[in-house]
């Protein structure tokens, strides 16, 4: 079905053919209304339970427009975002480029978001009975020695709407964003979202897990140096990994836009930088997977390599939702 739509939205420039898509998948949920996930290889993750281990990862429907046109594809959860305090409009146009002849996107989007309260508002009474994970941002102009204020304010605002929050401190699209995340200054944001948290519930009135969202371009050592920082930090998982800032080896015009880049090219790297962490965490964290994962035998490795779930991104605009379904039956074994 999706090889009859692909050429024409390929045809469109990237932003709008996502939007087209965005709001497509509201009408659907808006008639049709959210489906159960799909059944797959079930698990417990920092005490939520997944119907089966492939997710949305952030910044697909970053307001939460299409939870329930989305949940129809069977994910066992969605992560919506990354949303900020305040609505911004993000970096100017063109921000997004297909590098079709990489199976790869760059975005420098810029977390371009309606902000938390409209975000809230959207999944008020949303009765998606899989996981939702709201993904947390700061805004361009808070300066990041003040940006975990933006963190505990999203965190606080979204709790009740969100099963897991997931902190982002990873974009390569929001100047300095990145410089939070160092082994010397990620408990600057991480321990007063952790203080937050611990007088918080989630949507379900039980304990809200805090997941950090890790970059892929930290050199082996560093990235070492920031896990075993979190590994002692009571967070709940650790998502790996955001765009890279690499352009090793592509091929297609637009490879040296600026930005983030996702998909295939950035496969081998996030399954490096799972293996670190699964040598260094050593069962103490959850990892979710997420770079590159364009079939189902990808989701499957993953997993063998030590992932508790993965998320999808760039390969769905690349396959389209059959692989969803596929990652599912996949890790079924
Ligand atoms: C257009 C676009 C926008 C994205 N926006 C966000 C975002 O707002 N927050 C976030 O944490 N990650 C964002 N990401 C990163 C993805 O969640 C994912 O980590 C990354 O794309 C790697 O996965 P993939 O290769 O399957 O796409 C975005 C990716 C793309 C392609």
């Amino acid at each position: 079905m999706y090889s009859l739509f692909k050429p024409a939205l390929f045809r469109i420039n990237p932003e709008a053919a996502h939007d087209l898509t965005i709001n497509s998948l509201q009408i659907l949920g808006h008639c049709l209304g959210a489906l159960k996930p799909m059944q797959g290889r079930a698990c417990e993750v920092a005490g939520l339970r997944f119907a089966n281990p492939i997710g949305l990862a952030a910044g697909l429907d970053k307001d939460a427009q299409a939870v329930s046109g989305l949940s129809r594809l069977g994910f066992g959860h969605l992560e919506v975002g990354t949303v900020t305090p305040r609505a911004q409009s993000g970096n100017p146009k063109p921000r997004v480029f297909r590098l079709e002849k990489d199976t790869a996107l760059i975005n420098r989007l810029g977390f371009n978001n309606a902000g938390i309260d409209a975000l809230v508002a959207r999944l008020t009474n949303q009765n998606y009975q899989g996981v939702i994970g709201v993904n947390i941002g700061k805004n361009k102009d808070t300066p990041n020695d003040a940006a975990y204020q933006d963190y505990v304010t999203c965190i606080k605002k979204a709790a009740p709407v969100a099963d897991y929050i997931s902190v982002n401190i990873s974009s390569p699209n929001t100047p300095g964003l990145r410089d939070l995340a160092g082994a010397n200054t990620i408990l600057d944001v991480i321990k007063p979202v952790l203080e937050a948290r611990s007088e918080l519930k989630n949507r379900k009135g039980t304990y809200l897990p805090v997941f950090v969202k890790l970059a892929p371009d930290f050199g082996d050592a560093d990235l070492k140096q920031v896990l075993e920082v979190l590994k002692v930090a009571s967070i709940d998982a650790v998502i790996l990994t955001n765009t890279t800032v690499s352009r090793d080896g592509l091929l297609s015009p637009h490879c040296e836009e600026a930005g983030g880049l996702s998909g295939a090219p950035l496969a081998l790297r996030a399954e490096h930088c799972l293996k670190l962490a699964a040598e260094t965490l050593e069962g103490s964290l959850p990892i979710v997977s997420v770079g590159g994962v364009m079939s189902g035998e990808d989701a499957c490795r993953r997993l063998e390599l030590g992932a508790s779930l993965v998320q999808l991104y760039t390969g769905l605009i690349y396959r389209g939702p059959g692989l969803v379904k596929d990652a599912i039956r996949e890790t079924r074994c």
